[in-house]
């Protein structure tokens, strides 16, 4: 499985011979299907300008914190969160230090600061630099904070010495960055998603549907994919591209989605409920275009079932998991719906006019509803990339389901 195809990978590049290959490496990922944006430090900027690394990666490179123009275009807390994962390479000797007590006096250290993203640390230096006991312990600290760490490796370096302390070749490094985002927390499991909007046809070249992009319903199937299940994502129409590994159905309106959730939920042990499905759709379908003739004209709705309380219903040993999209009074709004749906958990958001999170954006920030024995508990989970977002609501899922 390639874990890397469309993350969006953030890399810190500091000041070390080393950071040529980072040039490289900005290719190798790009090959992988990831996105990826630059954090220069001003010593880097003396090995390899910052025109190599925009060229390669089509982007400009962030280079300084207090650059008005820069922080109008994409300020450093939202470089910060716009992350999926947050790769240093080369980290020197002075950046793990700068890691290791948390400073914040340049873009790369303050943006490592801000950043929920899992850390990647990737040493280069000197043999003496690295065998130093200071780096060693700060190495160790690094450890300790579950910071993962590739390399270095050992053999010639550039200042003529022999030893440990040379940058990880990059093949290796794009091939131990997947692990990241690899665990076993859903292994043997069967979870079943749906996701992305569904078309309630009136006529053979109209219908009725909504915003939803899709994009929350994927990353959660990438995201189990990654934990170990094994995935049905049943997807109304969308632009994404359908996960590796993922058995995909696409379906079109809210009655075949029912149709395929039932049918995947049969051997399922959890199923997510993340489409937006039309509570409606047009009694009658048109079987040719609908002429435009009187000033006013109306179409007769029925109700669509309700896909994800008929199987929470039907199957008293499936962990069910449903969302919640309000513009408001959401914790009232969702905490009915957790308990007329009898869902095991419930994950809601804002999707109001004054909120940047929801429907057809990026990120997303939730408060997550679920049953504990015999109360309703609640966890908030703040605003970040839907992929990283996507990996805590699995763990935490893959934690409330009894195994
Ligand atoms: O009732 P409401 O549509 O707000 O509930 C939202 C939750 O129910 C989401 O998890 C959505 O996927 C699911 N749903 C469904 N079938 C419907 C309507 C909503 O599965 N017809």
């Amino acid at each position: 499985m390639n874990l890397l195809r469309q993350k969006r990978i953030l890399l810190g590049i500091s000041g070390g011979i080393a950071a040529y290959k980072s040039a490289e490496l900005i290719r190798r990922l790009q090959d992988q299907g990831a996105d990826v944006r630059i954090i220069m430090t001003s010593s880097a900027m003396e090995f390899v300008k910052p025109l190599t690394y925009q060229a390669l990666s089509s982007y400009p490179i962030h280079t300084d914190l207090l650059d008005p123009n820069a922080e109008a275009a994409m300020g450093h807390i939202e470089l910060a969160r716009w992350a999926d994962v947050f790769v240093i390479a080369p980290a020197t000797a002075n950046t793990i230090a700068q890691i290791v007590h948390g400073e914040a006096n340049d873009l790369l250290s303050t943006v490592i600061l801000a950043s929920r993203a899992p850390l990647v640390v990737v040493p280069a230096m000197n043999q003496a630099m690295w065998a130093n006991a200071a780096t060693q312990a700060n190495m160790q600290t690094l450890r300790e904070r579950h910071i993962n760490i590739l390399g270095p490796d050992s053999g010639s370096q550039a200042c003529g010495d022999v030893g440990e302390g040379r940058m990880l070749d990059v093949a290796d490094i794009v091939a131990q960055l997947g692990d990241v985002f690899k665990n076993d927390q859903l292994a043997g499991k069967h979870v079943v998603i749906t996701a992305g909007p569904t078309r309630e046809a009136i006529d053979p070249v109209r219908y009725i549907s909504n915003h939803s992009s899709g994009k929350m319903g994927y990353a959660l199937a990438q995201a189990a994919l990654e934990a170990g299940a094994a995935v049905t994502l049943i997807s109304g129409p969308t632009q994404l591209t359908t996960p590796e590994r993922a058995t995909t159905v696409q379906v079109i309106s809210a009655l075949d989605m029912h149709k395929a959730a039932s049918d995947a939920c049969q051997d399922a042990d959890i199923f997510i409920a993340c489409a937006a499905v039309a509570d409606y759709r047009p009694i009658d379908i048109a079987e040719q275009k609908i002429k435009k003739n009187d000033d006013e004209m109306s179409i007769s709705l029925t109700k669509n079932p309700d896909i994800l309380a008929d199987i929470s219903h039907s199957h008293d040993s499936l962990f069910t998991v449903g969302f919640a999209a309000e513009t408001h009074d959401l914790i009232k709004h969702a905490t009915g719906k957790l308990e007329r749906k009898k869902l095991n958990m419930i994950i809601a958001n804002n999707v109001g006019a004054d909120s940047s999170t929801g429907f057809n954006t990026d990120d997303n920030a939730v408060e997550v509803l679920y049953q504990d024995k015999t109360s309703i508990k609640q966890q908030s989970f703040a605003q970040c990339s839907k992929t990283i977002l996507a990996k805590q609501l699995i763990t935490f899922i893959a934690e409330k389901h009894p195994s």
